[in-house]
């Protein structure tokens, strides 16, 4: 593996499609409303785009649930529009990355419904829940069987035991590949297997009513299971027989076992998501401690990678406040390894409340009240102050955040000091800095409130040290030697010079060009 692969220098963005850009006015993004905004993607300076799922659906889990693996839903245009995406995206040098969701198809798909021969009766077979509120069992009452759903009843599960299963699913990762796709991110990958004898999972000692539902249980029994990685690897090795090719994982599990879907020699996913920062309580200590467990775990030629959101948790902003998105922002392009944004957050957008009467996601109709529900993070994308904040002609199918006339693209993209602005500069600066790329990472040690770390090229690049102050309080940090700011959140400072000293103001972060040692 070479330390030039585009996956790993790159920054992925994820584009939520009901939510990015509605070109036919119906209320719901669609392809075209993406390739009409590729525009703000290059000025934003990203590398690849990954789209959550575009395919055909009865819209349940809002495209999550699959009845065509090979279709482009007409909400979101058509196989064509499908093909000017990529066309469009390529020639400005970005990449496209599908997402693929192999743990369970549609209740309508024609693989389930063709599936279900009548059978002899009896109970549920096991314990074992689903992720979204209630059993993961469901009696068909066609067949008199009942069939197992890690989701929603109308999100039956694939047994990938089956190699019939295994080798359509391998056919449907063809089809977009031969397309021009490069890549896809595997929905809930550490799903895929169940056990064999379906044996009950065990109740979690740890778990107290008014917890989600779901934790009742420990998975061991219906997660990452060993036989899992014969399968990452199956898919990898069709990956590998084109070029260029990215497979990144939908995992939430701790480091250990997280690492594992690395692969043996590297055989599996190229970037197992790692979703610490999404989780992690929002101080400098506790971030030093996550980092510094992540950091080893990954071996010497594995790559890193972090997140800061997506369509399933709450928005950035919205966790740790407005001053402190833009500290974040500066941790998410700094640390080492491939970072993905979320649609919306270069804009600084916040969790939008959602009205009783307007709620879409099942979660929160199934488990309601536990702010488990996705709607907040999925609101339509805040493009100008126009009405619909320049969504959609047409009311969208989430609100828009009441603050959209001040908070959107238009308005950023001419503000000196905007959140917008220090994406673009974060992004830019990362670009031709080898060190801040695929540079190695050194944390320091430091007081309360301070995380920061160096940066440093292989070679003779420039060497960086990243400051970010997570308090409401003024912070020092001493440094030995000499540098300039490069960066700061505030967008001030420029290539202010600094010896002896970083001196940070509240909620403030710093990248500090470090001067070259004689
Ligand atoms: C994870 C996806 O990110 C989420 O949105 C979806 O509901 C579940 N998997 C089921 O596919």
């Amino acid at each position: 593996m070479s330390v030039d692969d585009w996956w790993q220098r790159g920054v992925v963005y994820q584009i939520y499609p009901r939510s990015f850009a509605d070109s036919n006015g119906d209320g719901v993004g669609d392809l075209a409303g993406i390739i009409e905004h590729l525009d703000h993607l290059e000025t934003l300076g990203v590398d690849a785009i990954w789209l959550s799922p575009i395919y055909p659906s009865p819209m349940k889990d809002f495209g999550y649930d699959v009845s065509d693996y090979t279709g482009v839903h007409p909400l979101f245009g058509s196989l064509e529009d499908f093909d000017q995406l990529v066309a469009a995206a390529h020639a400005r040098k970005l990449k496209v990355i599908l997402d693929f969701v192999p743990n369970h198809t549609s209740d309508q798909h024609p693989w389930f419904r063709e599936s279900r021969d009548p059978a002899a009766g009896g109970g549920p077979p096991n314990n074992w829940l689903s992720c979204f509120g209630g059993s993961g069992w469901q009696l068909d009452a066609q067949t008199g069987q009942y069939y197992y759903h890690a989701f929603l009843p109308e999100q039956p599960d694939l047994n990938w035991r089956n190699p019939e299963v295994v080798e359509a699913m391998l056919g449907v990762l063809r089809f977009w590949l031969d397309r021009g796709v490069d890549g896809f991110r595997v929905d809930v990958l550490w799903h895929l297997v169940k056990d064999e004898d379906f044996r009950d999972n065990p109740s979690n000692p740890a778990w107290r009513p008014g917890m989600d539902p779901y934790q009742a249980l420990v998975p061991v029994q219906t997660t990452d299971r060993p036989e899992v990685q014969d399968i990452v690897a199956r898919l990898r090795r069709l990956l590998d027989e084109y070029d260029e090719r990215v497979l990144i994982g939908e995992i939430y599990l701790p480091v250990e076992r997280l690492v594992k879907y690395y692969g043996v020699n590297l055989r599996g996913a190229q970037l197992p998501f790692n979703f610490q920062l999404v989780h992690a309580p929002w101080n400098a200590p506790q971030i030093a401690r996550l980092i510094e467990e992540y950091e080893p775990s990954v071996a010497a030629k594995e790559w890193p990678n972090w997140v800061l959101g997506n369509h399933d948790q709450h928005r950035i902003a919205s966790r740790v406040g407005a001053a402190q998105a833009r500290v974040a922002a500066m941790l998410l392009l700094t640390l080492r390894g491939t970072p993905t944004l979320y649609y919306g957050d270069e804009i600084g957008m916040r969790d939008v409340d959602i009205p009783p009467g307007r709620v879409q996601d099942p979660v929160e109709r199934n488990v309601p009240g536990l702010g488990l529900g996705r709607d907040p993070e999925r609101t339509p994308m805040q493009w100008n102050a126009e009405a619909h904040a320049g969504f959609s002609t047409h009311e969208p199918w989430l609100p828009v955040a009441p603050d959209y006339r001040e908070v959107n693209v238009a308005v950023q993209r001419d503000a000196a000091k905007s959140m917008l602005r220090l994406y673009v500069e974060l992004i830019a600066l990362r670009r031709g800095e080898a060190a801040l790329e695929v540079g190695r990472f050194e944390l320091m040690k430091t007081g309360d409130d301070v995380l920061a770390y160096v940066r440093r090229g292989r070679r003779e690049e420039s060497e960086f040290l990243i400051a970010l102050n997570l308090g409401t309080e003024p912070r020092t940090l001493a440094l030995a030697g000499g540098g300039t700011v490069a960066l700061s959140t505030h967008l001030d400072r420029w290539l202010e010079p600094l010896a002896g000293e970083v001196r940070l103001r509240a909620d403030e972060g710093v990248i500090v060009r470090l001067a070259a040692r004689a």
